[in-house]
């Protein structure tokens, strides 16, 4: 199976991605990375793990659709049957999303459907959240609406800035998203628009599993 992921920044889930792969862990060929800006850290990562790197420069565009088209042809030049997004902002067109829904993930840092959209670290604190986290869900067109795969919480502490707890939850990124990847690999998660399915039962709600806790099988 094919995966080509989409960045436009640091890659660190990118990063967590290419080492399970590197691992035998991963059940997918990362076959490229795509990054909507030529000046991505992340693009350092996937070249020095031999990957084959492509830019698709949103600002070379004149508005979604032209830059969704471009994408797509990037995409499906690889022959991808998986799109993976880690970090990439930006938003597509409801035709894009619906071309990729059955093969399209995304990793977010909030327990959705709390926080949705951006600074959610900032914003878990500023609201008195006790607990946060991050999300591995299907795409749709609602944004960070998809339905949710597995979910890792992580406590806020009284001490904790938006940095201390962007890195706790970071972590936890790297443990779920490769996780969740394995399952698609394997043929026991299948992507719907509006559920998705785990060993051929439909998931009432998301799997959940706390910092330091091992992973659901
Ligand atoms: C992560 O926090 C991810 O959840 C969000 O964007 C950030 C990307 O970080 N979608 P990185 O580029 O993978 O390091």
């Amino acid at each position: 199976m094919r995966a080509v992921v989409l960045i436009s920044g640091r890659g660190s889930n990118l990063q967590a991605l290419l080492a399970a792969q590197r691992g035998g862990e991963l059940g997918v060929k990362i076959v490229g990375v795509i990054s909507s800006r030529d000046d991505a850290p992340g693009l350092r990562r996937a070249a020095a793990a031999g990957c084959r790197v492509a830019v698709v420069d949103a600002t070379r565009y004149p508005g979604r659709a032209a830059f969704d088209a471009a994408l797509s042809e990037q995409i499906d030049a690889w022959q991808a049957d998986l799109v993976l997004l880690a970090g990439f902002l930006r938003i597509f067109t409801d035709d894009f999303v619906i071309r990729y829904q059955n093969r399209m993930l995304n990793i977010h840092p909030s327990l959705l459907p709390a926080l949705r959209g951006l600074h959610t670290h900032r914003r878990a604190i500023a609201e008195g959240h006790t607990e946060h986290g991050c999300s591995v869900h299907a795409v749709t067109p609602e944004l960070d609406g998809g339905p949710v795969i597995l979910q890792a919480r992580v406590a806020v502490r009284a001490e904790d800035d938006e940095q201390t707890l962007a890195e706790r939850v970071l972590r936890q990124e790297h443990r779920i998203y490769p996780h969740v990847v394995r399952w698609f690999a394997d043929g026991r998660l299948q992507l719907n628009p509006d559920s998705v399915i785990l060993d051929g039962k439909p998931l009432a709600r998301p799997l959940q599993v706390r910092a330091g806790d091992p992973l659901p099988d």
